[in-house]
């Protein structure tokens, strides 16, 4: 057993943190139709009832009303964050109080705190792992392969995660079934593209105080989230060049009205400078002394691997904290290069961070919600390894939103469904 305390424990009486961090978390309540929906659904059915979930999270208010809604469907919920720097202390708090679930995580805690947190989640013996990078579905099969046998299956948030377990997979050492909830249509084309897109430009808008308007903005990686960068930073008026290692991908980058050339060339090119690729070292010495003074670099990939602090460090003749979330380094020959969140995702980790917008994390949660749902009914249905979520589960939320907006779409008709379905209907 770990000797982690729970946040509440090292806040001492925090009342007034968990005040703030209930009416975030009920902000965002307002916001999510879908978690809503499901509450209720959840409440009358309890279909987790007897489920124990352990979850590796960026704890913050929308995490917090997916925690919510687990335990409203009768689960034990344990929690702590999946990045040291995107927990908000007071949603922690007010989650820690809610009846059903233990919050662990806090914000800032160093690296070996960050695993006794996720040590501490596994003591509560998960049935279910709900992870955003697979730190805790990492730690279960490292270090307590005796608790696979009890654990029905998990589901991952992100595209790391997901690239993470497929490779595990393909080396048949996952252990457990796990449902891809990034690369659901629900989650993906909305959460990775817009939810990517808008907060990590208002990040590092808003840790800056700097406008876009007439600035060349790099993207390195034109994947789901890269577009979403791409695409709202052109809309506000940015010149946009994209660096991609894929031909395909810089293809549509170009169709799409953007620049394109290697990053050697584009550090040449760039005031702001947004990694999305999920691989590492794609801004490297070679780049920083080709870039011009005050640029901005900024991360939105998974892992701080994207920009390579280290050799930053080496190279650098001075730094300093130029601002909260902004770390200055004067190189040798006097240009200074911001680096903004220590190079984490520049969407969570920044000081005023506030990641994806309500909406938008309402649809990814809402699938982590019927997918965990799936688990505790048919998970005994599912080989160990990486499986895509039942489409009927990611058509249930998209309904759902709809429903709430108030949106009614048309119907395949009988004949429609036939000739859609059949081959045999030619010129
Ligand atoms: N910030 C957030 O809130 C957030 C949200 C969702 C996903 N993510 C993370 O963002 C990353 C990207 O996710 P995605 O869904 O866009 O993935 P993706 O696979 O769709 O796109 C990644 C792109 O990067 C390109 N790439 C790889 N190495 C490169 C290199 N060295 N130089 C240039 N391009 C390179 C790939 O060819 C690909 O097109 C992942 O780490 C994911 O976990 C972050």
């Amino acid at each position: 057993m770990t000797d982690v305390r729970t946040i509440t424990e090292r806040l001492g009486d925090p009342e007034s943190a968990r005040e703030e961090g209930r009416r975030k978390i009920e902000w965002a309540r307002e916001h999510m139709p879908i978690l809503a929906a499901l509450d209720e659904r959840f409440e009358a059915e309890e279909p987790l009832a007897g489920e124990r979930v352990g979850m590796a999270m960026h704890v913050e208010a929308k995490t917090a009303a997916l925690a919510e809604t687990l335990a409203a469907g009768g689960a034990a919920v344990a929690i702590t964050g999946c990045n040291p720097l995107s927990t908000h202390d007071d949603v922690s708090a007010a989650l820690d109080a809610v009846e059903g679930v233990t919050s662990y995580a806090e914000r800032g805690i160093d690296d070996a705190a960050y695993y006794r947190a996720i040590e501490a989640v596994i003591a509560h013996e998960p049935s279910i792992t709900v992870d955003d990078g697979m730190d805790l579905l990492a730690a279960i099969h490292e270090d307590h392969p005796g608790l696979i046998d009890s654990i029905v299956g998990g589901c991952e948030e992100t595209t790391t995660g997901v690239h993470r377990l497929r490779a595990m997979d393909r080396d048949g050492a996952l252990d457990y079934p796990v449902f891809a909830v990034n690369d659901t249509p629900m989650k993906r084309l909305f959460d990775n593209v817009h939810g990517t897109g808008e907060s990590s430009l208002a990040a590092i808008a808003m840790t800056t105080n700097l406008s876009y308007a007439g600035k060349t903005v790099v993207v390195a990686g034109y994947g789901y989230c890269g577009r979403g960068v791409a695409k709202k930073a052109a809309g506000q008026n940015a010149r946009v060049v994209v660096c991609e290692v894929d031909p395909r991908r810089a293809l549509e980058a170009h169709m799409e009205g953007h620049e394109v050339m290697p990053m050697r060339e584009a550090a040449r090119e760039g005031d702001v400078f947004v990694t999305t690729t999920g691989n590492r070292d794609v801004i490297t010495r070679e780049h920083f002394e080709r870039m011009r003074d005050g640029v901005l670099l900024a991360n939105a990939g998974h892992f701080d691997v994207e920009i390579d602090l280290d050799a930053l460090d080496a190279l650098a003749t001075a730094t300093r904290e130029a601002r909260a979330g902004v770390r200055e380094y004067e190189l040798p020959d006097g240009t200074r290069l911001n680096v903004l969140a220590e190079g984490r995702l520049v969407n969570l980790a920044s000081p005023t961070a506030l990641g994806h917008p309500v909406e938008v994390m309402d649809q990814s949660f809402g699938v982590q919600a019927v997918c965990v749902r799936e688990l505790a009914e048919d998970g005994g249905e599912y080989e160990p390894g990486v499986h895509d979520v039942p489409d009927a589960l990611d058509r249930e939320v998209a309904g759902t939103k709809l429903d709430a907006e108030g949106l009614a779409i048309d119907e395949l008709s009988d004949a429609q469904s036939e000739y859609m379905g059949s081959w045999d209907h030619g010129t």
